[in-house]
């Protein structure tokens, strides 16, 4: 049913074309939600990572879902902005936000800024705006996941040490502008190991406990960062939701008892569990080549519309929907072979897809890549001068283009 319908979408919008499922985000919403209420009851949110996929539809659809959201530049402030989202329902995040980014979070009412480093601080501090921070924390957790995405190991870019947490603490409890909330940490991305979840949770209460014993600061607000894991293929694992959440929500109910503190309200922010498996890219095969090892199947885009398997060898499936749409049995008898789907750009790193298993496809096939709604639009470049593909969002009653192919004048519109 799904392959007609985007075959259809192909012809009426072309291709390179990305399509995002609302329903299945609306699934994926209630799914987290849910799992903190049966965990946490109603002191706790579930903030959607817009940096996985930012467009204002789908700010427009996680508000209406009562979800709160993560943004980490002005740019994805703007589009919230321009959605209508509640700001004050708003973290700001980010590792070097600019006097502009926190002028204009501030006085737009952000929720909480996730304060990162000294001279974010500093730069606040100097505003004397009133505002609400998190401090964000290097928990100093190595998962299992492609170094590119951990985030909370002790030599991580991002946040804080935990002794420099606690001068930040001293810091902020003097200041009669700034209302420290809490802390926040995000371990990396695409995490299967709900015990991985539970030791960051375990090593943030302990560190709660110790700021209250040594400071007697109460941390009212505990936000644990996203990256729960999220099947891309058949390898991957099937994640389970409410573990992932149920084994962190059990170590912090287990430390307050211990510490004798007051459970903090807790936040998680997911981004991919949302998004990723709601979207699909369709691309158009233009060209067969064959050398001697490879077989390659060149399609209409490349790293520039999904740079996933470039930066991180990350796998995704993709089918041929011509074929099963056209049943050919000619085709139906050719054996399978292993190919690599490669895109258009001047760079032989530009591939899609490696060791897919599919018949040798006809030129003008279109092929659908799967799980492709998180990290594809989000992180698309316009290399090579090609122009980003269009959105379409499909739900029960429509299919509606939400983000328009780029044009060439779109292109060289910045350009003097
Ligand atoms: N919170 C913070 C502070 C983050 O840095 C991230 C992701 C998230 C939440 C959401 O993580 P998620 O639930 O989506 O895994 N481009 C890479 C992923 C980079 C993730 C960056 N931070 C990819 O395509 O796999």
């Amino acid at each position: 049913m799904d392959n007609s319908l985007h075959i259809k979408l192909a012809k009426e919008f072309g291709t390179p074309l990305y399509i995002i499922n609302e329903n299945k985000i609306r699934r994926a919403c209630r799914k987290f939600k849910d799992a903190m209420y049966k965990n946490y009851g109603k002191d706790s949110q579930v903030l959607y990572a817009s940096k996985a996929l930012s467009c204002i539809k789908l700010y427009k659809i996680i508000n209406s879902e009562n979800m709160e959201l993560d943004v980490v530049s002005g740019g994805e402030l703007y589009t919230a902005l321009k959605s209508g989202f509640p700001m004050e329902k708003i973290h700001f995040h980010g590792n070097n936000k600019s006097l502009e980014e926190l002028i204009m979070a501030i006085d737009l009412g952000v929720g909480r800024i996730v304060v990162d480093n000294e001279e974010e601080l500093e730069k606040i501090t100097n505003l004397r705006k009133q505002c609400n921070i998190l401090i964000r924390v290097r928990p100093g957790i190595d998962v299992t996941t492609h170094s590119a995405i951990k985030t909370g190991t002790i030599d991580s870019k991002f946040g804080f040490s935990f002794e420099e947490s606690e001068e930040v603490v001293k810091k902020v409890i003097k200041n009669d502008k700034i209302n420290f909330k809490g802390f926040h940490c995000h371990i990396g991305s695409q995490i299967f190991d709900s015990k991985s979840f539970e030791k960051s949770a375990e090593i943030m209460m302990d560190f709660i406990g110790k700021i209250f014993l040594k400071l007697g600061v109460k941390t009212d607000e505990l936000n644990l960062g996203g990256g729960f894991g999220v099947k891309y293929t058949k390898n991957d694992p099937e994640p389970n939701i409410n573990e992932f959440i149920f084994y962190s929500s059990e170590k912090i109910k287990q430390k307050s008892i211990e510490l004798n503190i007051k459970q903090p309200f807790v936040y998680i922010e997911p981004g991919r569990g949302i998004v990723a498996q709601a979207g699909v890219t369709l691309y158009t095969v233009g060209s067969i080549k064959k050398t001697k090892n490879e077989t390659y199947v060149i399609v209409d885009g490349s790293m520039a519309d999904n740079p996933r398997f470039t930066l991180y060898r990350a796998d995704h499936e993709v089918i041929n929907i011509s074929e099963d749409e056209f049943d050919c049995s000619n085709k139906k008898n050719t054996i399978k072979e292993r190919v690599t789907i490669a895109g258009k750009c001047c760079e032989s790193g530009d591939i899609i897809a490696k060791n897919v298993e599919m018949r040798i496809p006809q030129i003008g096939d279109i092929l659908k890549v799967r799980c492709t709604g998180a990290y594809n639009f989000s992180m698309a470049s316009n290399y090579n001068k090609l122009c980003r593909p269009a959105m379409i969002l499909i739900n029960d009653k429509k299919a509606q283009i939400i983000v328009k192919r780029q044009t060439y004048d779109d292109l060289i519109s910045s350009e003097l």
